[in-house]
């Protein structure tokens, strides 16, 4: 049996990086996944490639900072088939504007899309949850959530604030038997890992001198969106059945050293 059959999933940011690989990991348990993006036409041919996988998916367009949008989006996955167990909240913008340049507008647009997503991604899902006897929301937060870095104020305070709305929420919502649960993936290699010039961060002379030779990361390696996806899969399945209100760490041992 797997972990995660007849179960229906809620995935945004689904189109490629750690949503798609998310979304993988858990059809290929038994769920059937709603994959959610803004990038329409990279979102089918993802959903295309695993449907020929064997996996059940469908698709669903939306801005996540449109509130209503996102609502549309979770009620088509409940509509799709009848349930909703597991919301992924993944989709986010990365930001690395310095404080004197940084303007209201691009502050409260990591805001919308990073921080307030997870909240509307979580009220338009509630009303399905709370039917599911096994629901479980994951917010993927960031590393950058427990710590500074230079240039980062407005995608590290959402992602902060993102860690400590799970709780938040993991604290309402036990009572009604939803769990909620962040990770926090550190250096993955992904689009959102690439710098200004298309150079991967972690191809850089700086990555590869603090992080490799000087040994400030333990596993000595960047991560991969797959593996963030089987944390994401553990904290979405019933082997974290007593598991709530916490940010698993997924970043090769990085925030162990200083
Ligand atoms: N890659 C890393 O090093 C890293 C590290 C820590 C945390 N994270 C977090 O992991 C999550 C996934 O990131 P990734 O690395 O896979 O990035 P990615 O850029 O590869 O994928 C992000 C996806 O989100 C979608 N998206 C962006 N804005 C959206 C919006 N407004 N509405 C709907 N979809 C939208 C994009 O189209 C894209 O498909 C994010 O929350 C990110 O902050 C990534």
């Amino acid at each position: 049996m797997r972990r995660l059959e007849s179960r229906v999933a809620f995935v945004t940011g689904a189109a490629r990086g750690i949503g798609l690989a998310a979304t993988r990991a858990l059809a290929q348990e038994g769920a059937r996944v709603m994959m959610c993006d803004i990038d329409a036409d990279v979102l089918t041919e993802a959903a295309e490639q695993l449907a020929k996988d064997g996996l059940q998916v469908r698709t669903t367009s939306a801005d996540v900072s449109n509130r209503s949008e996102l609502a549309r989006a979770v009620n088509a996955a409940a509509d799709a088939w009848g349930r909703l167990d597991i919301l992924v909240n993944n989709a986010a913008i990365t930001d690395d504007t310095p404080f004197e340049a940084l303007s209201a507008e691009q502050w409260h647009k990591v805001m919308n899309v990073n921080l307030d997503s997870v909240l509307y991604g979580a009220q338009a899902a509630m009303p399905h949850l709370r039917r599911s006897p096994c629901a479980s929301i994951i917010n993927v937060a960031s590393i950058q959530g427990l710590r500074g870095q230079p240039n980062s104020m407005a995608y590290a305070t959402a992602k902060g604030a993102v860690i400590n709305l799970t709780r938040c929420m993991a604290v309402d919502f036990g009572p009604m038997g939803i769990r909620v649960n962040a990770v926090a993936p550190g250096y993955i290699d992904t689009r959102m890992a690439l710098m200004h010039g298309n150079v991967h961060e972690h191809q850089t002379d700086w990555f590869q001198d603090v992080f490799i030779k000087h040994g400030r990361l333990p596993l000595r390696r960047p991560g991969k969106a797959e593996d963030v996806a089987g944390p994401i899969l553990f904290l979405a399945s019933d082997d974290s059945r007593y598991v709530t209100g916490q940010a698993l760490v997924v970043d090769g041992g990085l925030t162990c050293t200083y």
